[in-house]
């Protein structure tokens, strides 16, 4: 097709085909295109023709008694008929390819959350607004969104799926060039909508392995994770120990009871210690009136905020 680029830059009607769909979907779009086209001619052109061609010419022209005319009749009816039901069939093949993953695909989790893209590999690897796969390797991307509707779209590779809240969907694919290819949401989301975007790099098979070793959280049981978030990011304002620092010492925490300066309590479970990482003002200990902690919101994943959990209650 004309407008498509072959060459992977440049500035084209149509992104470049990277996957193994790309060719087939831009085929039937040609084909769609031009069958338009050739109509619209056919039509428009014929139309101002005629109205040339019988034009009244004098005040005493009248127009001809027409009866109907059935092959005609019928041809105009049929041909467009035949041409939808190969549209739909062609459609229809491409549509059930799409829908087909191979078993052995490697499977990607996906979740879209306002406002960005979140990746989990099998290895447990997770990666945010980016992810990278291998070439020449199917892909099966298994979704789903924390919150509302999203659509996850990768235009070079002529793949879309909307992700829904409480629902699994799924698309596949195989990337067949290597480079770095957008991914858009194309559902009206909210304020974030426009820049819900990520990036998919696709890189040889070797190139993939080695990143995928380079996991780091890789072999790490959850409370490790834990244990790992907690030596970056927590280390600063809490101890291990019950001694208190800028924040309560985490010895101890999990499962006690809080005493807030409501003058009600609370017991420290997973809801509670999730709510003082996202939101930490939301319940103020007594001892604790400062606000000082900032929100964690979208700064850890959700197998770190797990992984914290987890290596709470590990602290005695
Ligand atoms: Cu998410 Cu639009």
């Amino acid at each position: 097709m004309f407008w498509v680029n072959k060459a992977h830059a440049g500035n084209t009607f149509m992104p470049p085909q990277a996957s193994n769909f790309a060719e087939s979907v831009d085929t039937l779009y040609g084909f769609l295109y031009y069958s338009s086209l050739i109509s619209c001619i056919l039509v428009i052109g014929g139309l101002v023709y005629f109205a040339f061609k019988y034009k009244r010419k004098t005040a005493s022209d009248k127009t001809a008694y027409i009866p109907h005319n059935a092959l005609l009749e019928f041809l105009w009816s049929f041909i467009p008929f035949v041409i939808f039901l190969v549209v739909f069939a062609w459609g229809w093949k491409i549509f059930y390819d799409m829908r087909s993953a191979p078993k052995d695909a490697l499977e990607i989790h996906v979740v879209g959350q306002k406002w960005n893209w979140d990746f989990v590999y099998k290895s447990g690897r997770k990666t945010s607004s980016e992810f990278t796969i291998p070439i020449n390797t199917p892909i099966k991307l298994i979704m789903g969104s924390r919150d509302v509707l999203h659509s996850f779209f990768v235009p070079s590779f002529r793949v879309k799926q909307d992700v829904i809240p409480g629902r699994y969907t799924s698309l596949w694919f195989t990337a067949t060039k290597e480079g770095n290819f957008n991914v858009f949401c194309t559902e009206y989301c909210g304020t974030g909508h426009s820049t819900m975007l990520a990036k998919v790099k696709v890189v040889s098979k070797a190139a993939y392995e080695s990143w995928l070793e380079n996991n780091p959280y890789k072999g790490l049981t959850l409370s490790e994770v834990g244990q790992k978030v907690y030596a970056g990011r927590c280390i600063a304002c809490h101890n291990v120990t019950n001694v208190k620092k800028i924040g309560p010492g985490f010895a101890g925490l999990w499962g006690s009871e809080r005493k807030l300066t409501d003058g009600s309590t609370v017991v420290a479970d997973e809801a509670y210690i999730r709510e003082s990482i996202l939101n930490p003002n939301a319940k103020k200990s007594v001892g604790y009136e400062e606000a000082v902690m900032t929100s964690f919101q979208g700064q850890v994943s959700e197998e770190e905020l797990t992984g914290v959990i987890e290596y709470l209650k590990t602290l005695k």
